[in-house]
């Protein structure tokens, strides 16, 4: 059994089967990426494991327990994580504000903005945000405002925010989406540095052939809803299934 387990997952919209079937076990501490064409249903199934979507029939178990039906809040609580395929910060807000948002969050149990105006006494958080900021190496950006980041960037600041809260399980939805090239490499070592520094699961969906085969120790492919193969990198690479999801996108 993994932290995370889908058993026997169906979710349908409509005539629709866009889960079939799915059964995953995500093991403590590794990285599972999960690859397919479009519309295989990979948001779907992480839709159903952050509890935001709750499948027809099956289960999700994260940590021995069911996420199914849980608030956002809950999730995060139970220590799980999402960075999501659009970066969710805010842009008027400075790199460092945008920091304290999450820990605020942690502490009041939500978060307002009239918070910042005791925020110079906050010398812990302050100093956890920091220290957060310079792990992902943007500590020279703090001040500046979220929203004039490059792309690559943005995405480091969510992640931060996301592991700010020490999750258990990281979820990322194709993290290097509409990147350029040095950006995606970036982000690959962030990865990197992340999975060898801390006790943290990832679970990642991903087009990008390069950073899957550079992350992932367990890649499970999903085709038309349904998990096809489920292998190591070495494995996967030049596997006549995986072929034949891809070409089937490009027929
Ligand atoms: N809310 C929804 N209502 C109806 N159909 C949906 C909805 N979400 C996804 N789908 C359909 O389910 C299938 C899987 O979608 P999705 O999980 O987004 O695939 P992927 O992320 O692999 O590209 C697609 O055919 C998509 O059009
Ligand atoms: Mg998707």
């Amino acid at each position: 059994m993994g932290i995370l387990d889908v058993r026997d997952v169906n979710k349908r919209f409509g005539g629709l089967q866009a889960l079939g079937n799915v059964n995953l076990s995500v093991a403590e501490n590794t990285v599972h990426a999960i690859i397919g064409p479009n519309g295989a249903g990979k948001s779907t199934l992480l839709n159903c494991l952050v509890g935001k979507l709750i499948p027809d029939t099956g289960s999700v178990m994260f940590d021995g327990q069911s996420v199914l039906g849980r608030k956002p809040y809950e999730i995060n609580q139970m220590g799980i994580s999402r960075v999501f395929q659009t970066p969710e910060i805010f842009g008027d807000l400075t790199v460092f504000e945008n920091m304290m948002i999450p820990l605020f969050a942690k502490r009041d149990g939500s978060f307002r903005m009239h918070a910042f105006e005791g925020v110079s006494h906050e010398r812990g958080l302050i100093a956890e945000a920091e220290k957060m900021l310079d792990e992902v190496n943007m500590l020279d950006k703090r001040d500046f405002h979220a929203g004039s980041l490059s792309r690559g960037d943005k995405r480091r600041l969510e992640m931060a925010m996301c592991l700010i809260q020490r999750p258990k399980l990281l979820l990322l939805d194709e993290p290097t989406a509409g990147m350029a090239r040095a950006d995606t490499n970036n982000t690959i070592e962030l990865l990197k540095t992340i999975k060898k520094s801390r006790d943290i699961t990832m679970c990642i969906i991903e087009h990008d052939m390069h950073v899957v085969f550079s992350l992932a120790d367990r890649i499970t492919v999903l085709a038309q809803g349904t998990p096809l193969v489920e292998d190591t990198p070495e494995k996967i690479k030049g596997h006549p299934k995986v072929k034949e999801a891809y070409l089937g996108e490009a027929a």
